[in-house]
């Protein structure tokens, strides 16, 4: 069993930053866990306790069934790829990759068999004899992997391992990094800040944000039931629009925000009881900008509509955002862009200075506590 779980853990550096508050996070054996948020919030810190590099100032780190604050890094079984690769440059591949084995003493022909059958698995072979010099990014990237393979530790750590390479690359060794997973089965946390790299790859995410965790959870459960208004902001591009807006009640339930009204179905505040409680309060909305369509003009239809004045048309391809200004937002949960992005199909014809009609699939809406950022409902 290599799960990796961390109990209430706590990291305060002796400058006084604070870079993990309470951390509970359970890995199960096997399962590959993304830890996801903005520059600072103690992911890298995170991996590096569990690593052993950092000790935490209170709270306790278990991999497998033992407590490991005490152990050194050598002892835990883990192995962790950085985000500079750390290569030797002076060592050939086939060297890089044994290099570990070495160090503990595994005898040559074993170290060579085992560097062999990795840089198989990476489609390395034809590489072995040269220097980290003579590589790509990619395949740099890859013998650092390897060097971590050969070890066929318990666990892997990987902390932000892509973000050298360019986009293209990214791609094919994020589906290759899955690929290996699925092989080797192996528990992994891996640390970014790229939310599609933390979707696509994890099969749990975390996220986190000033050294506090904020939802653990399933990727498009995390897109689908967002938390609070930070986890909802995070996860989803272009993000989710924010407003502050008034909760009302005439025929049915309504909101006001700025210079639009926009009716919720009428079936909506029975499946969201905790919503009456805002009722003439303020509320934070959220839509997606995938939640919205280039309205029809169909009167009879009813729907919920918002009359903008286009700013910035961004065409897509397949889709066109449309960008305006954001209504008003009171908040410091959640930064404010100050505009809003609909994504609407690519046969609109719209262009900067007009003005649009917009529908809103309101049953979509996400609201949150203006002040606490927590979803409603
Ligand atoms: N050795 C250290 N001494 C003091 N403060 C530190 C130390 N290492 C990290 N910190 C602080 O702890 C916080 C968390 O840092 P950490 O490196 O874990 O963030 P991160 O989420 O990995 O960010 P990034 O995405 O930029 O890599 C930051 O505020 C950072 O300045
Ligand atoms: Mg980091």
């Amino acid at each position: 069993m290599s799960n990796i779980v961390l109990n209430s853990v706590h990291k305060r550096f002796p400058n006084g930053a604070e870079a993990l508050t309470d951390l509970s996070l359970e890995v199960p054996d096997g399962q590959f866990m993304v830890l996801v948020g903005p520059s600072g919030c103690g992911k890298t810190t995170a991996l590096r306790l569990v690593a052993g590099l950092e000790r935490p100032s209170s709270g306790t780190i278990q991999i497998g069934d033992r407590v490991v604050n005490e152990l050194p890094p050598k002892s835990r079984d883990i192995a962790m790829v950085f985000q500079s690769y750390g290569l030797y440059p002076h060592m050939t591949v086939r060297e890089n990759l044994g290099f570990g084995l070495r160090l503990r003493k595994v005898p040559r022909k074993e170290r060579d068999r085992r560097a062999e059958a990795v840089a198989r698995v990476l489609g390395l072979e034809d590489l072995l004899e040269r220097r980290p010099g003579a590589l790509s990014g990619g395949q740099r990237q890859r013998v650092a992997m390897g060097r971590a393979m050969v070890r066929e530790p318990q666990a892997f750590l990987l902390d932000e391992p892509l973000s050298n390479l360019d986009a293209k690359l990214r791609v094919e060794l994020r589906a290759e990094l899955a690929t290996l997973h699925q092989r080797l089965g192996r528990t992994t946390i891996y640390v970014t800040h790229d939310q599609v790299e933390a979707m696509t790859l994890g099969q749990q995410v975390a996220v986190m944000k000033d050294g506090q965790l904020q939802q653990v959870d399933a990727p498009q459960a995390l897109y689908e039931e967002p938390v609070n208004v930070f986890v909802a902001g995070f996860i989803g591009s272009p993000p989710m629009n924010f407003a502050t807006a008034e909760l009302i009640r005439d025929s049915g339930l309504a909101v006001v925000f700025g210079s639009h009204r926009l009716e919720l179905p009428s079936e909506f505040g029975s499946g969201r009881p905790a919503l009456s409680r805002y009722l003439g309060k303020h509320v934070i909305i959220g839509i997606r900008p995938s939640d919205f369509a280039a309205a029809n003009g169909d009167q009879a239809q009813q729907q919920a509509e918002m009359n903008v004045d286009v700013a910035v048309v961004e065409a897509l391809g397949a889709e066109t955002d449309i960008v305006f200004a954001a209504p008003p937002l009171e908040t410091e949960l959640v930064s404010h862009r100050g505009v809003w992005a609909a994504r609407v199909s690519h046969q609109t014809r719209s262009a900067p200075g007009e003005a649009i009609c917009l529908s809103v699939d309101t049953s979509a809406m996400y609201f949150f506590d203006p002040q606490t950022g927590k979803a409603i409902g």
